[in-house]
């Protein structure tokens, strides 16, 4: 085995976590692209072995298992069928790509109908398994004749107050009411959650029942504890008493996405970043995790610490990091530049600070999208909505003007290196 890893498996074993990474190939040359591919990712410790589906089996046998599986499927007869037996020991949500030799459609349908997230033809470089990951068909091990899922996006606060439920309820409100999508906002906050309330809608009592008690579950259920924003757009919210404690059961999650799976394009999550077993779940399952930040120095370490995350968690989701309240003085905000260069990480969408959001949205009982259609913060959520709806910018004609609409310019502050904190020096 060569494996780069400062910890030994059985060491991560011992931890009760297994490797982010797992590749069991062949060829020395695809070991180390997968180590490459680790490296890029951020990902400490990947574990390269020779083999193939073989050694896999023996590895998970053993430690346990990774997020991410990388496996040269040419060393056995029916890789097929080896895979579903090694699916027996994985747990869902592992992603598993396949390599291999053989260019044979018949193959590739199968590996893909078991619910393997790619195959790839050898010999493989770094752009492919980045490629392969990026891909929006999030699959599971056993798992592939899974019925078509409602996309589930999760939005992650990265410190309080950095604006996840703004921008997951604006841009539920869009997917639904711009682009007449199917959608169910859920906040998964059951005693402090105000999603519901920035729709002005009154959190009802089921949402708790259905985390607490899955068996019951049903759509008949479910449909009794949904607030009806509009015809397209539900939310499932609670307002738990504070003195209660909460007791998600097992499995809860997975029982709630299959019975509004069918039902919604969209299910759009309000996640706390209290990284409970649900959150974990529910990350688990998203095919986007966007993390809301704002540009202050203390969101910049968690921002780096919840990316890699979330990575962790689910390496074929999409990515997704907002800046919001940009441009506001209030929060202890260095340049987006600065933030950029600090964190080395590139923000995707950026949210101007909008000084009357507080206000409109709570004057009109309606989400910052809807209040203040015309300001560039609306246009930016917009923008969010598009990417995770597939939109093409000139299909959402309506926005076009408003798409043009020039971002304020923001304050140029400087930053000197000297008052930064050791850890963003070194990521500096
Ligand atoms: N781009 C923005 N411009 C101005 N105000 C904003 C913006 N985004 C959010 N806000 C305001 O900031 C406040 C906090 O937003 P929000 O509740 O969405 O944050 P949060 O991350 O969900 O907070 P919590 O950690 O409490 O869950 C709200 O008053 C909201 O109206
Ligand atoms: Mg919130």
């Amino acid at each position: 085995m060569d494996n780069n890893a400062n910890l030994t498996p059985e060491a991560e074993a011992s931890q009760g976590t297994g490797p982010r990474l797992l590749a069991c190939v062949a060829e020395p040359e695809t070991r180390q692209v997968a180590r490459d591919l680790a490296a890029a990712q951020g990902w400490r410790n990947p574990v390269a072995i020779e083999g193939g589906v073989a050694a896999a089996h023996e590895y998970i046998t053993k430690h346990a298992p990774p997020n991410l599986l990388i496996v040269d499927i040419d060393d056995v007869e029916d890789p097929v069928k080896t895979l579903a037996d090694l699916a027996e020991l994985c747990p869902p949500e592992m992603t598993v790509i396949a390599l291999g030799k053989r260019n044979e459609l018949t193959l590739y349908r199968d590996l893909i109908e078991l619910g393997v997230t790619d195959y790839l033809l050898k010999p493989v470089t770094l752009a492919m398994l980045e490629r392969s990951l990026r891909g929006d068909n999030k699959r599971q091990l056993g798992q592939g004749t899974a019925k078509t899922q409602a996309h589930v996006v999760s939005f992650v606060g990265v410190r309080g107050g950095a604006g996840a439920t703004t921008i997951a309820s604006s841009v539920a409100w869009c997917l639904a009411h711009l682009y007449q999508k199917r959608v169910t906002l859920i906040d998964l906050d059951l005693q402090f959650g105000n999603a519901a309330l920035s729709l002005d809608l009154a959190p009802a009592a089921g949402l708790r029942e259905a985390l607490e008690f899955p068996s019951r579950l049903d759509s008949r259920l479910l449909g009794a504890a949904m607030l009806e924003e509009s015809p397209r757009l539900k939310v499932l919210a609670a307002e738990e008493p504070l003195v209660d404690q909460m007791h998600v059961a097992p499995g809860a999650i997975d029982t709630m996405l299959n019975v509004l799976r069918h039902d919604y394009d969209y299910v759009v999550v309000d996640a706390p970043r209290i990284l409970s077993e649900e959150v974990r779940r529910i990350l688990t399952l998203s095919s986007t995790i966007g993390l809301v930040t704002d540009l202050s120095l203390a969101s910049a370490r968690d921002l780096l610490r919840l990316a890699d995350f979330a990575r962790t968690m689910t390496p074929s989701a999409r990515h997704m990091i907002v800046a919001n309240h940009v441009g506001a003085k209030h929060r202890g905000e260095i340049a987006k530049a600065e933030f950029e260069r600090v964190t080395a990480v590139k923000l995707d969408h950026v949210v101007p600070f909008e000084p009357t959001a507080a206000l409109a949205t709570a004057s009109t009982g309606s989400v910052l999208s809807a209040a203040l259609k015309h300001a560039p913060a609306a246009a930016a959520i917009r923008a969010i909505a598009m990417r995770i709806g597939g939109i093409e910018p000139a299909a959402a004609k309506s926005n076009s003007v408003l798409a043009k609409l020039p971002l304020p310019k923001l304050p140029a502050k400087l930053s000197p290196s000297a008052f930064l904190p050791s850890f963003l020096k070194r990521s500096a």
